[in-house]
């Protein structure tokens, strides 16, 4: 596999949820055109969907190959907060198959998308039936996954091996709308990976914080951080 198999509705909720599989083209309308007119038209009529299929596995497998490392045999669970349509997720499954995942999303897109820190976390760019369409068609087993909406369901309330949150929890909201719900589901053992602008402030939260990797050249200058084992 070199690309995912990707139906027109969900290139376009990968285009929204990853603004850099857009190609330049599609980056000088929405300059032109303003964040609204690239949300609800241009990203529905105007998208090759072959093209980010494949751009997106590729974005997707680099981000796999920061996190390689850290990936368990015995991480059997895997909870992912704000994965988008899953792109990560289908290629651990093919690198391992034996792992389950449990993702919690939303389930509507923004009217106008915003990249930016959002305290009321009001911005969501997912669609959970698509989203499911997404990763039984690039072949992750319906029996591995088990999909939540934040807004409305009762989320998983067992320990995880692993949670992983790229480019969402603290990149985009506030880390403390997950903290109490985060130490319920976690042991000292448990990994947290995700991305924020704020690592140091970490280390009064958790008994370890380690950078695996620092993006200056993006807006939010963000380090993505590996923590365990919450300190209270
Ligand atoms: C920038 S996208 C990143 C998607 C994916 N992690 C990636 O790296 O491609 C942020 C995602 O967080 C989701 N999101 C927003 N608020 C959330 C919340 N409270 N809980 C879970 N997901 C949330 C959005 O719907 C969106 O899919």
């Amino acid at each position: 596999m070199n690309s995912f198999i990707i139906p027109k509705q969900a290139a376009r909720l990968a285009v929204l949820q990853r603004i850099e599989l857009a190609n330049p083209f599609l980056l000088k309308i929405r300059k032109l055109f303003g964040r609204y007119i690239f949300s609800n038209l241009v990203t529905k009529y105007f998208l090759n969907a072959n093209s980010i299929g494949k751009k997106y596995y590729e974005t997707m497998l680099n981000e796999f190959l920061t996190l390689e490392k850290f990936i368990e045999q015995n991480h059997k669970s895997i909870l992912s907060i704000g994965a988008g349509l899953g792109g990560l997720e289908i290629i651990i499954n093919q690198k391992y198959n034996d792992k389950t995942f449990f993702f919690i999303e939303r389930n509507y897109v923004s009217k106008k998308v915003k990249y930016g820190w959002d305290s009321s976390n009001n911005e969501a760019y997912n669609d959970l039936k698509v989203q499911k369409e997404f990763l039984t068609l690039n072949q992750m087993d319906h029996k591995k996954i088990n999909i939540f909406d934040y807004d409305h369901d009762i989320l998983p309330e067992f320990k995880f091996d692993l949670v992983i949150s790229l480019l969402s929890l603290d990149y985009h909201y506030d880390f403390q709308i997950y903290q109490n719900y985060l130490k319920k589901i976690s042991n000292t053992d448990t990994l947290i990976i995700f991305d924020t602008i704020r690592a140091d402030y970490f280390k009064k939260i958790f008994k370890s914080v380690e950078t695996i990797r620092t993006d200056i050249n993006t807006v939010h200058k963000s380090k993505r951080i590996i923590c365990r084992g919450f300190l209270t």
